[in-house]
């Protein structure tokens, strides 16, 4: 296991699934951690019962942004580790996309983590590592999903760019891309119950690895890349998809 000992880890979207299980990871390597969400509830139990520090924001908004940021630098604090996680999944074909289905998870799952890393970029540690929550769909065609695929696509060009940019730096930036990972997000898109069964069992048949993963999977592969274990290695796409994303969904 790596040892994260005096080194401070921003979670974004931490109070559930891939966040929370990444956030309990990092918690065991002894990392000081800081975990982020809009519900307040929920993000405080969690962040109580894991004894790490919760801040309440939105990170589709500046308000949210510049709350947590501010927060996690604190007396001059540094962040060694940046986990751009957040981000919500909803479905429509392309004809019934309107602008607030387009906007909404454009604002989230892009916009909101463009400024999350420019905002953090003066406060992160030399040598420390940012690493964005993507997905398989960003490169690969599930329909329905044009809006949520988009936002992906862009968040992946962004990534890209910040490697270039922050290496100076020695601050290494990747992307982890799963495929489908069993969280709550999937009882979150605006289906009823068993419309969700039918879509899960459809897309579980097409994965080789015939399984949904779960989230501490892709929470590893998120500890291996902020570790010095992957010292040498940015601007890449680390799919954790059961090899879904060597078939197209339709
Ligand atoms: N599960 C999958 O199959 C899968 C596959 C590929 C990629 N992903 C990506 O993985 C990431 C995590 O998803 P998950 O599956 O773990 O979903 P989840 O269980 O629904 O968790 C999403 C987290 O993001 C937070 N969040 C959502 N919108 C936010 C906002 N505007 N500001 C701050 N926090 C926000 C949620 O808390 P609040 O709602 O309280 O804000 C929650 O903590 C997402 O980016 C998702 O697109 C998931």
């Amino acid at each position: 296991m790596q040892n994260f000992k005096n080194k401070r880890v921003v979670i974004t979207g931490g109070s559930s699934g891939i966040g929370l299980a990444t956030a309990k990871l990092f918690k065991k390597c002894e990392a000081d951690v800081i975990i982020t969400a809009r519900n307040g509830e929920l993000l405080e139990k969690e962040a109580d019962q894991l004894g790490v520090r919760g801040i309440v924001a939105d990170q589709s908004t500046h308000e949210g942004i510049m709350k947590m940021v501010t927060e996690s630098t604190k007396n001059n604090a540094k962040v060694d580790v940046l986990f751009i996680n957040a981000g919500i999944f909803k479905l429509a074909p392309i004809t019934e996309v309107d602008a607030s289905h387009l906007d909404e998870q454009m604002n989230i799952n892009f916009r909101g983590a463009f400024f999350t890393l420019k905002t953090f970029i003066p406060h992160l540690n030399e040598g420390g590592s940012v690493i964005f929550l993507s997905s398989i769909v960003a490169e690969t065609a599930m329909a329905n999903t044009v809006a949520y695929s988009a936002s992906k696509a862009a968040l992946n060009a962004l990534a890209r760019v910040a490697a270039i940019e922050l290496a100076p730096r020695r601050i290494r930036v990747n992307i982890v891309s799963p495929g489908p990972i069993d969280t709550p997000i999937w009882t979150k898109v605006s289906l009823t119950g068993t419309q969700i069964g039918e879509m899960n069992s459809g897309v579980q048949n097409s994965i080789p690895l015939n399984r949904f993963g779960d989230p501490s999977e892709v929470a590893n592969a998120v500890a291996f890349l902020a570790s010095d274990e992957a010292s040498f290695i940015t601007g890449t796409d680390l799919k954790v998809s059961g090899g879904l994303h060597l078939n197209s969904l339709s």
